[in-house]
Formats: C-alpha cells, sequence, structure tokens
C-alpha cells in the first residue's frame, strides 16, 4: 500500500481543562442532570472540521487525484462524516484542484456502557469487496484504545486498497492506548467518556450537539446489563 507522509497538527485539550458549564450553552433538558461539562462545543467541532478537511485535501490531492472513498464507520462517525464531507465539498467548488469522492459505510459495534468488549464485528455496511484498488479514507469519532482500528485497517487490508487513512474527531488520551495514532485528528482528549455529536451511551446522547463529559448519574440511568 502507498503511505501519504503529512503530519497535520492536532488540537490538545489537557488534562486539568474543566470545560464549558451546562449552563453557557444549550443543552437538551432531558440530559441536563446527566453531564458534568461541556468538554467541545458544537461551535468548535465544526471550526476544527473545516480546518482538518483543508488537511486532507492538501495531503491527498498531490498523492491521488483519480478520487477516494470516504469510509463512514457508523454510527459514532456519522455526524463527524457529514460536517467533513460538507467541508471538503466547499474546498472541491472553489480550488483550482479538486477531488472526486465517493462513499460508503460500515458498521462496527465494539461497547457496551462505558467498556470495550475487546473483539469488533461487522454488523452492517456495504460490500468492501467495492475498495480493491482504491484510496480509502476512513472517518471515525473516536479512538480509545486503537484496538478498533487496528482490526478495522488489518480487515480493510485483506479487500487490497490502494492506500488507506484514517481520520478521527477525538483521539482519548489514555493508557488503554496501544500506541496507534490515527493520519488525522481533531482533538486530543483526556481520559474520559465523552458523548454528544453523535457519540453515545448505550445509543443514548447522540442527539446533542456539543462534546460533553457523562457523569455518575448518566452512566448509571442508561447502564445495560451486561
Ligand atoms: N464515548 C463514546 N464512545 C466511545 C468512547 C467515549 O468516550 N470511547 C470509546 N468509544
Ligand atoms: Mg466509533
Amino acid at each position: 500500500m502507498v503511505e501519504w507522509g503529512f503530519a497535520p497538527a492536532t488540537d490538545l485539550i489537557k488534562d486539568d481543562y474543566a470545560g464549558y458549564p451546562l449552563n453557557m450553552f444549550c443543552v437538551p433538558k432531558h440530559y441536563e442532570a446527566d453531564l458534568t461539562d461541556i468538554m467541545i462545543p458544537a461551535g468548535l467541532i465544526n471550526d476544527r472540521i473545516e480546518r482538518i478537511a483543508r488537511d486532507i485535501v492538501q495531503d491527498i490531492i498531490p498523492q491521488e487525484n483519480r478520487g477516494i472513498v470516504v469510509l463512514c464507520v457508523l454510527k459514532g462517525g456519522y455526524k463527524f462524516f457529514a460536517d467533513l464531507l460538507d467541508k471538503i465539498k466547499q474546498l472541491n467548488r472553489n480550488s483550482e484542484e479538486s477531488i472526486p469522492i465517493s462513499i460508503d459505510f460500515i458498521r462496527l459495534q465494539s461497547y457496551k456502557n462505558d467498556k470495550s468488549q475487546g473483539s469488533i464485528q461487522v454488523i452492517g455496511g456495504d460490500r468492501l469487496e467495492n475498495l480493491k484498488g482504491k484510496c480509502v479514507l476512513v472517518v471515525e469519532d473516536i479512538i480509545d484504545t486503537g484496538g478498533t482500528m487496528i482490526k478495522l485497517k488489518e480487515l480493510l487490508a485483506k479487500h487490497e486498497p490502494k492506500c488507506v487513512k484514517v481520520a478521527s474527531l477525538l483521539v482519548k488520551r489514555s493508557a488503554r492506548n496501544c500506541g496507534y495514532k490515527p493520519d488525522f485528528t481533531g482533538f486530543e482528549i483526556p481520559d474520559e467518556f465523552v458523548v454528544g455529536y453523535a457519540l453515545d451511551y448505550n445509543e443514548h446522547f447522540r442527539d446533542l450537539s456539543h462534546i460533553c463529559v457523562i457523569n455518575e448519574n448518566g452512566k448509571k440511568k442508561y447502564a445495560v446489563a451486561s
């Protein structure tokens, strides 16, 4: 596979960062008791994605001008995928050079409550055979242990893409991380369980716009039997 060499900046949120109080921005009433603070407001997510889109396009165009497949990892990646794609399309409309984009989806499951279950299961999506010979940009919501992405990359490699790059909106600074770093990172965050902007806790909180830290009350309220 061809490697693309480029190391864009990542936005680092420090361990002692207190976040924003919930009453500073609009949070749905049904989640007010379940969150500690707002870690990343939706507007800041949007601004960061604008820059990630530029980094990606600047990286890809010199390597591959015949087009890329943007592969959305469902469900958590859907907001980042949709917003990132909008920004890339905006660049495509307004620059001298542009890059044809096609889209694909894959659905994986590896989390119950706030714990990774260790193995990944592909539970839906397009046929991966379609990726043969293509340049693939995987779009993920969060890298925590890194295990899911390593397994996904192994799975994709079996279908012989020309190259694979990974963009993750969040990367957690966690002792459990196996050292994996994506090619493009939105924010490096402290080791806390975050929800919102399509990130869930047992399928709850995807309808929250900001990325927030869940509190013990929320974890208990929405826990499922393991
Ligand atoms: N939030 C939501 N999903 C996740 C997280 C998280 O902090 N870590 C791994 N999957
Ligand atoms: Mg994910």
